[in-house]
């Protein structure tokens, strides 16, 4: 399908049953890091630490949400938004992780999805964006098997206080960004390194996002129940032998070795050799324990990466080619902009017979915005959003699974080791007055969830 201007996009050929959202997460936009009773998480610790984050930014404030919901949520359903995606905080409910239960994050969280229904927009909760709590870190956080039973505590407090109002539920967001930021390159909280801690971490956070489905289900027969993967379109530099073979292992660790455990196919181990190690950490029950049968599978795909074969890169013997070095437009986060990259892995997604539903649950770009007269003219954005919808029109019209699209993100916020200096959100924020700009790219979106721009 060839897609040539914006009027071309129309929402209501995507039926009725079609989620459009926008999509956040607590530690990025709530602030309020220690208010009433909420215990630290990896993240409070590291972004205290000196140089680990651009600027040294902090998420103490952030967008301020915990205190400025009630507006946000307004502000929402001003720009026609009607599902609303944002993670619980694992800390305001069990400040140390597991045992008391602090009723101060349940009341906040109620509060929340009550004010969402009563704008009657739906609320899709995560259970996890990465913000493990300290005291369980302290104990070897992912890499400690445990951390399955403590996740458990979270999930079935979490179904049963916010459970008879929210019915769209996603287990996990992007185990191998958590797993290989924080667990192997050091660069994200906690900051740990080291193969076996990789290795370690994937497998229980593998094993995690099938347990945390089995409660939720267990709790919740009537729910919508599904998990995020992060998914990158891989492609080899050349066709030479070499580069397909480096391209088809990062595809392995990055795509395949987190949703194919979760369908009931294991680690693919044969296609990428250091999984085998996965082993060690593997009880004889596990490879059943990884299996849940998932309502939906969220995919979150940004870009796409150009894979070259290198001999001094361990245990995947790989390399990415930049997009810079290949002299192509990207985004703020020197992310290549390919839309049919988003249509390519809706396609990949859609060969699992396994998986019954597809949403994407996260797609987006930062690009250094600017209020001029009280305008943010982020014409890149928009370009950027329309092209992606039109691949997911292009899917959806082609007869693949694909039910729901979700922008990443609703205002700027705390984009991790990027701090404040990339923005995603349909709507900017001043971070010294706390002051909302709703960006030209908010009010596309606001007119095509109406279909204003019907011809
Ligand atoms: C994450 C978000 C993040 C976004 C942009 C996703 O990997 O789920 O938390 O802000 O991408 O980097």
């Amino acid at each position: 399908m060839k897609y040539n201007k914006p009027s071309d996009l129309h929402q209501s050929h995507f039926g009725d049953d079609f989620k459009w959202g926008v999509a956040t997460a607590a530690f990025q936009t709530e602030g309020a890091c220690n208010a009433h009773g909420k215990g630290a998480s990896i993240w409070d610790t590291f972004t205290a630490k000196k140089g680990r984050v651009k600027s040294n930014h902090s998420a103490e404030i952030a967008c301020d949400f915990y205190n400025s919901y009630k507006k946000d949520i307004d502000l929402l359903k001003e720009l026609n938004i009607p599902n609303f995606r944002f993670s619980i905080s694992w800390t305001r409910i069990l400040p140390n992780g597991t045992g008391e239960v602090n009723q101060k994050g349940i009341d906040y969280y109620n509060n929340v999805i009550d004010h969402l229904l009563e704008n009657n927009i739906e609320p899709w909760v995560t259970l996890y964006h990465w913000d493990l709590p300290q005291a369980l870190e302290d104990k070897g956080g992912w890499t400690n098997r445990e951390v399955i039973h403590w996740f458990s505590e979270f999930t079935a407090i979490c179904a049963k206080q916010f459970g008879d109002r929210v019915k769209n539920w996603m287990v996990m967001n992007e185990p191998s960004v958590f797993t290989g930021a924080g667990y192997f390159l050091g660069i994200h909280a906690p900051g740990k390194k080291g193969l076996s801690n990789f290795l370690k971490a994937v497998h229980h956070a593998t094993l995690a996002t099938a347990t945390g489905g089995r409660i939720l289900r267990e709790h919740l027969p009537n729910a919508n129940i599904g998990t995020t993967l992060s998914c990158t379109n891989i492609e080899p530099a050349s066709a030479k032998k070499k580069d397909i073979a480096a391209a088809k292992r990062i595809d392995t660790l990055l795509n395949r070795a987190f949703v194919e455990p979760l369908l009931g196919l294991g680690y693919p181990m044969k296609s990428l050799k250091v999984l085998r190690k996965l082993k060690k950490y593997m009880l004889p029950e596990d490879e059943k324990a990884t299996q849940f049968d998932f309502d939906f599978i969220g995919i979150q795909c940004y870009t796409r990466e150009v894979i070259k074969s290198s001999f001094f890169t361990p245990y995947i013997g790989a390399k990415l080619v930049s997009a810079e070095k290949r002299g192509l437009p990207t985004t703020e986060m020197g992310w290549e902009i390919h839309p049919p990259s988003l249509y390519h892995m809706l396609k990949k997604f859609n060969a699992y017979p396994q998986i019954k539903k597809i949403i994407v649950t996260e797609n987006g770009a930062a690009f250094p915005d600017k209020v001029i007269n009280g305008t943010v003219n982020d014409t890149k954005r928009t370009k950027y959003i329309q092209e992606h919808i039109a691949q997911v029109m292009k899917a959806h019209k082609k007869g693949l699974k694909i039910d729901g699209y979700f922008i990443w993100t609703f205002t700027d916020n705390f984009e991790w080791a990027e701090g404040y200096h990339a923005r995603f959100g349909l709507v900017h924020i001043d971070f010294d007055t706390q002051k909302r700009t709703v960006k030209n790219s908010g009010y596309w979106y606001r007119d095509f969830l109406s279909d204003k721009n019907k011809s």
